[in-house]
């Protein structure tokens, strides 16, 4: 059986699972496990010092499923304290706060000190992953658009939800989504069942999109250094153009990606004799 594999009482029908939440401090974390238990939001702060820890039961098809929930600090000084809990996890919430792109960008440091806290026998891919693009009532003040956190996370295989702690959009259907996977985890041997979305696009359609939004100008966009010739425009153009074109790619963002690719080959070829 696999190290994080979820005890059960009796077969086919209870489960006993251990989810924890991550995220920087302050993404709303909490606040969404409150939302979910409790049908309440608190607008006050309160970091959590160190865990918090809870227990819920939930109903998934015919099984019950006891959930023992571990709400991680984000603050970097409970780092101590965190880096027990990783172990023997079936689910983890993974929260960043749209407002702040910080915290985004923060995904992936989290994931890196679960690995490492896991250590080189511990693996991530027997484990249930959810993004929560949080804080989406303030409108205003977003700055991480919706294709962007969904194409981090479906790259990853992992499944993504818009979520406000404040309202409770998007926090039942996300838990009831996370949970559901988790069963189906376990009753798949403790591997993750291939989901469309992750099957849907490829990881060199994932990485060229993430590149061409981080590109400095028209040449880094198209890969060719500045002063290149026509040819070497069209030629890399064609590449992303067969790579992108909104028939053949169905990745979040991949529109956007494509005008901008056009676009690029455009003002380029305007200024090549
Ligand atoms: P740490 O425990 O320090 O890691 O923080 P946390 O991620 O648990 O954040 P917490 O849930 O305590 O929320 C931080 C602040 O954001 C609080 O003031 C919350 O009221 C606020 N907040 C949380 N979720 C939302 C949301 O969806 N919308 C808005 N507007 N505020 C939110
Ligand atoms: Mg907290």
């Amino acid at each position: 059986m696999e190290a994080n594999m979820p005890k059960r009482k009796e077969p086919g029908k209870s489960l006993r699972i251990k989810v924890i939440s991550m995220g920087n401090a302050e993404v709303g974390k909490s606040c969404i496990i409150k939302r979910y238990c409790e049908k309440r939001f608190v607008s006050k702060y309160l970091a959590t010092i160190g865990i918090d820890y809870g227990v819920t039961k939930v109903q998934v098809r015919d099984r019950e499923v006891k959930v023992n929930i571990f709400d991680m600090a984000g603050h970097p000084f409970f780092y101590e304290v965190r880096n027990e809990f990783y172990k023997d996890t079936q689910g983890a919430v993974l929260v960043y706060d749209v407002g702040q792109k910080d915290s985004f960008d923060a995904l992936d440091a989290w994931l890196a000190e679960m690995k490492q806290d896991l250590g080189p026998h511990g693996s991530t891919d027997n484990i249930v992953f959810v993004v929560c693009a949080n804080k989406i009532d303030c409108a205003k003040h977003r700055c991480v658009d919706e294709s962007e956190g969904r194409l981090w996370a479906e790259s990853r295989g992992f499944l993504y939800f818009e979520t406000s702690a404040q309202t409770g959009e998007g926090i039942n259907e996300m838990f009831q989504a996370f949970y559901a996977s988790i069963v189906d985890l376990c009753e798949n041997g403790g591997k993750r069942p291939v989901t469309n979305s992750s099957a849907s696009f490829t990881k060199e359609q994932a990485d060229t999109i993430r590149r061409i939004r981080n590109s400095k100008d028209s040449w880094d966009m198209l890969g060719v250094k500045p002063g290149a010739s026509r040819d070497e425009v069209n030629k890399a153009y064609r590449k992303l153009a067969v790579l992108l074109h909104p028939d053949k790619c169905v990745a979040p963002g991949s529109e956007d990606a494509f005008k901008a690719v056009v676009n690029a080959r455009t003002a380029l070829l305007k200024n090549i004799k």
